[in-house]
């Protein structure tokens, strides 16, 4: 079983990452730790623990994390997630408790005290969290397994400005430092998210799953679609962040390829570009296995079977 830490930003994508993650006997989730990104921390941590509510699994130990980026001003995505970030299910108070020990200090601890290379590390929100982590103990880069984490984009730019993704664009320094880390990182930008589509027909799929998980989530992600419908003229909504989850339980659904990623942080214009090397050119070294293609059928099936483990 893979032992993994989720920081995470929740979102409905988010959203369905937990849930998935949760679902699946292959991953222990050690901890979420939250971050602020698609609205501000308090609301981030609320939700996480509404998500392990809906999922059954209030022992979900959920770690509050940086309210802030490093730099630069704070940038959120009510626009697309709604106020709450989880807009299409109504707010409740969780009974998930949230812990006090601080994400970081969470972070650095686990890494500590499980043997070298034995946890995984699940950025799906902005960086903030792990670049840190890194910069408080960096003894530590060397016994993270790995990191997987939904950002960035190459072929497909930008979601927030023309160059720029969301989770990169909220914290350029932080992913400048998690990308020169030296840590394995295996990214999925939108050029693969952008292939997972949830649309009617698999939204009803998860729907007849029939458990107050995959309510929730149907009704989160109707209401999600009908944002990012209207904005890319596509069949659905992107499911971003599980596509980090998918992958470690069933990597044979992903291909892509191992590229340098450099973080543009001072431009003007592109601020937050992720200047992926997909051909090679610069002869800049590796830092990255950069998905890019997903067989997004076998993705929600997948998804649906997981689901239906859930209570
Ligand atoms: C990313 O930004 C957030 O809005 C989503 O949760 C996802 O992590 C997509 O750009
Ligand atoms: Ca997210």
């Amino acid at each position: 079983m893979k032992k993994i830490i989720i920081d995470t930003d929740p979102g409905q994508d988010d959203a369905v990452a937990i849930m998935l993650a949760l679902a699946s006997p292959e991953l222990e989730v050690v901890g979420l730790t939250i971050v602020a990104g698609n609205v501000p921390l308090d609301l981030t941590c609320r939700n996480a623990r509404m998500i392990c509510d809906l999922a059954g699994k209030p022992e979900t130990k959920v770690y509050p994390g940086a309210k802030k980026p490093l730099n630069g001003p704070q940038v959120t995505a009510e626009h697309a997630h709604g106020n709450s970030g989880l807009d299409g299910i109504d707010v409740f108070d969780p009974i998930t408790p949230l812990q006090e020990k601080d994400a970081i200090d969470f972070l650095l601890n686990t890494i500590e005290e499980h043997p070298p290379n034995s946890i995984t590390l699940c950025p799906i929100g902005p960086l903030t969290n792990i670049a840190l982590a890194i910069t408080k103990q960096p003894a530590i880069k060397t016994r993270i397994a790995e990191i997987a984490m939904m950002g960035g984009g190459y072929f497909i730019q930008g979601n927030v400005t023309p160059s720029a993704e969301f989770n990169i664009f909220a914290d350029p320094e932080a992913a400048e430092i998690v990308f020169r880390s030296g840590v394995p990182i295996t990214m999925f930008p939108l050029d693969v998210t952008h292939k997972v589509l949830a649309n009617k027909k698999r939204i009803e799929c998860i729907k007849s799953v029939n458990n107050s998980a995959s309510m929730a989530l149907a009704n989160m992600l109707s209401f999600y679609g009908k944002y990012n419908s209207k904005k890319y003229g596509e069949d659905g909504a992107p499911l971003h962040d599980p596509t980090v989850i998918a992958w470690l339980i069933a990597p044979s659904l992903f291909s892509g390829k191992a590229c340098n990623v450099e973080i543009e942080v001072n431009s003007y214009l592109t601020r937050g570009a992720t200047v992926v090397d997909w051909w090679g050119v610069t002869g800049r070294k590796e830092n990255a296995t950069v998905i890019n293609e997903v067989n997004a059928d076998g993705f929600f099936q997948l998804l649906y079977e997981r689901l239906a483990n859930l209570s």
